[in-house]
């Protein structure tokens, strides 16, 4: 089943509790939270605090996208701060099946990142340990980036390894989701699709949310 997940990167950070009520009554059914530290990437968001407030605000699992260095140091902050799905990237973590069991043990589902550079045959071995495999789509940092295509072949290869070893972790993917691309990237095998300009960027998230949904999945046959 195809999900969308609103990113509230493009949302209004003045209105995020309206914003991501829009989103859900749109049909988002998790809500996604980048976290950036302006050293792993070029760019400084939001930390546990601001999660600690959306907690309160929806009952929507919240996909926290840990965008920083030491990753390990800030995964109890987000568990008690209320994040549901931790995902850390492949390129920020040299013990990355510690960081893994790490968010297992307390009691988030597990996701691994993996940058446009980076081949998804390098995250084989930790495949049974994830809830969630991010595909990036776009270089991590901002939103409203072009899709970039080799994507499709890592979603396909990624589908692939899935129903090869039998595993049921979901595909997720980030940037340059929006109309013009939603189709080809469920149709690669992606189930988690993680929009942020495409829901925010026009002022309408509930409307752009509904219509990006309903492509998504008229192009999985849903
Ligand atoms: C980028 C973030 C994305 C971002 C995607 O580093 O990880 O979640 O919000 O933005 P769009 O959907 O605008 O490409
Ligand atoms: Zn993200």
């Amino acid at each position: 089943m195809v999900e969308l997940l609103p990113s509230i990167l493009s949302a209004d950070f003045a209105h995020l509790a309206d914003q991501i009520a829009a989103a859900e009554r749109g049909g988002g059914t998790a809500i996604h939270v980048d976290v950036m530290d302006g050293h792993f990437v070029p760019n400084i968001t939001i930390g546990p605090p601001v999660v600690k407030c959306l907690r309160r605000v929806t009952s929507l699992p919240l996909d926290c996208h840990l965008m920083i260095e030491n990753p390990n140091e800030y995964i109890p902050a987000f568990a008690e701060a209320g994040a549901n799905w931790l995902s850390v990237h492949y390129e920020a973590c040299p013990h990355l099946h510690r960081s893994l069991q790490l968010i297992a043990h307390h009691g988030m589902k597990p996701g691994v990142v993996l940058n446009p550079a980076t081949r998804v045959e390098l995250i084989l071995d930790i495949l049974p340990m994830v809830h969630h495999v991010l595909i990036m789509s776009v270089n991590p940092g901002f939103g409203g980036q072009e899709f970039i295509g080799f994507s499709l072949d890592k979603i396909r290869r990624l589908a692939e390894l899935r129903r090869e070893l039998g595993l049921a972790f979901r595909i997720e993917v980030d940037g340059g989701v929006a109309h013009d691309t939603v189709a080809q990237i469920v149709q690669a095998g992606a189930d988690l699709l993680v929009a942020g300009n495409a829901v925010f960027g026009a002022g309408c998230p509930e409307q752009d949310a509904r219509s990006l949904l309903a492509a998504a999945r008229k192009a999985a046959n849903e």
